[in-house]
Order: C-alpha cells, then structure tokens, then sequence
C-alpha cells in the first residue's frame, strides 16, 4: 500500500473570542518531510492537536487519503496510523527505556496488562512481540544498547530518541514531532537530525515543528510558516528562507 496524503482545509480554531488558527490549508505528503515553523503562539502545536484529535476545529476539513479524520476521535486516528512525540519529554521515570517503548504498543494488544501480569499465554505471547517492535524501533534510532537503562541516567539527546522510538515503534503512517530538538546541545540536534533522516521512507508522512533553522533547513522538503495562526508562507527550503515576508517576521526576530 502506497502513502496517503494528510490534508486539512479551510480549518479554524478558536478559543473563546481568540482566533488560534485562520482558514489553514496544509498538505503533508507521503515520503516528504514537512516542517511547519512560526514564532511562540504561532499556532503550530495547536494544529498539531488539531490533526490528532486534541482539538475540534470549530471549519473546516481533515482529510487522510480516502478518510474524513476529522469526524474520528483522537483513539481511531492513532489505530489508523497516527503517532505523536510531545513538546516536553514524557517518559515514565519507573520503567526502562524499552519498557516505556512497549507501553503504546501494549495498549494496542488484544489481551491487555490484567492478563499479562496473571502470566496468561496469549498475553505473555503479546509481551514478547511487543518487547520485538520496541526494540526494532531504538534500533532504528541506534540506541538498542540502553534498552534496560532508567531514563532519569540519560542525557537529554537520548532521551529525544526515546520517545520518537516509542512513537514510531507501531510503525505509524504519520509522525508529528513536536520540537524535537527543544533543550539538545548542537551535538544532540546533529545526531537528532541524522536520526530522523533513516527514518523516511516511502509511505511515511513526517511533520516536524521546531526552531532550529538547521535542522528544518536540513530535512524538510517543503516547509509552512505560520505567524499568529496564519500562513505566511510555504514552499521549498530555500523559497521560504529567501521570502521577506518570513525574514521579516520569524527570522529576523529568532533569538533561540
Ligand atoms: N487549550 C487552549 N486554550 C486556550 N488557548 C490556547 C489553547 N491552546 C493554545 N492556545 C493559544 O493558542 C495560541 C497558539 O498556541 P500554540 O499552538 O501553543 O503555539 P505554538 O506551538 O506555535 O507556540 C496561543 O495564543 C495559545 O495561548
Ligand atoms: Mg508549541
């Protein structure tokens, strides 16, 4: 099966008499790496939540390939295929670094954590292929080694790691990443970008919201740049850092 496009249009969001999101229309292609940027309280989080299911646009359209996401409650559009890494780091600091990986998948099982803890077959038998794809997706990201390390023993680059693992262990269709690089080193945020690179394939439609012009000027394919909830601008990498209007209001304004 070939990738579908995630499209929204025509999509508003408000919150009481303030406008958060006007009239949007995004596409996010399959094997493309979008990035969406824009100051603080440009809106790009809350289009993500839109996208997810967090929040209900009060217009407009989400479509994923033949499907109308937006009539879908945030549970169904992950089961289709949705997964998410958030702005601050959410790991369970009592589980390992695996453990915390298998927790997304092993909400998916049939048989459930009752029935594992009881030691039942079929759940033991869902333990072990979860503990196979969690394990698959820190490889992807190359930190298989820390499999059974505490997260609190962790430097934050890895910890990055950690969570878009757990994102992309179900094998998603589209991942949102929620400022990935937000509190990496240089360091971090190159072996971050390399990370996310060996990530992309065919099928996958990638949105990645973030500050660090490197890292977005480096992956993406085409970027959006939102300023108080409207686009200002989209395109190519290099059509969007030459546009005045964006050196105007975003990159000439960026401090971080
Ligand atoms: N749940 C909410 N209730 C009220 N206002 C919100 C809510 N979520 C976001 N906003 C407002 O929407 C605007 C955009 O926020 P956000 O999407 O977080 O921006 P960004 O991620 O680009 O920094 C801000 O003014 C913020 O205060
Ligand atoms: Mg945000």
């Amino acid at each position: 099966m070939s990738g579908a496009v995630l499209e929204a249009r025509g999509m508003s969001l408000a919150f009481g008499g303030l406008t958060v999101l006007h009239d949007l229309d995004v596409a996010f292609h399959p094997g493309e790496v979008t990035g969406v940027i824009g100051p603080n309280g440009a809106g790009k989080t809350s289009l993500f939540n839109c996208l997810t299911g967090l929040y209900r646009p009060q217009s407009g359209s989400i479509v994923f390939g033949d499907k109308a996401f937006d009539k879908l409650p945030a549970s169904v559009r992950a089961r289709q295929g949705l997964a998410r890494s958030f702005q601050h780091v959410a790991l369970c600091p009592d589980l390992s670094v695996i453990e915390n990986v298998m927790v997304g998948l092993t909400i998916q099982g049939r048989a459930g954590w009752a029935s594992a803890l009881l030691g039942l077959p079929k759940a033991r038998a869902e333990m072990k292929q979860a503990r196979a794809k969690a394990n698959e997706a820190l490889a992807r990201l190359g930190i298989e080694a820390i499999a059974d390390v505490l997260p609190a023993a962790l430097p934050p680059g890895t910890l990055r790691l950690v969570e878009i693992a757990r994102a992309i262990a179900a094998s998603p269709r589209i991942l949102l990443l929620d400022e990935p690089a937000a509190g990496l080193n240089a360091a971090e945020t190159r072996e971050l970008t390399t990370a996310l690179r060996r990530l992309i394939t065919p099928d996958l439609v990638m949105i990645i919201v973030e500050h660090d012009m490197d890292l977005i000027m480096q992956i993406c394919d085409r970027i959006y740049v939102l300023n108080f909830g409207r686009l200002v601008a989209h395109g190519p990498p290099d059509v969007v850092r030459a546009d005045p209007e964006v050196v105007r209001i975003y990159l000439g304004t960026d401090d971080e």
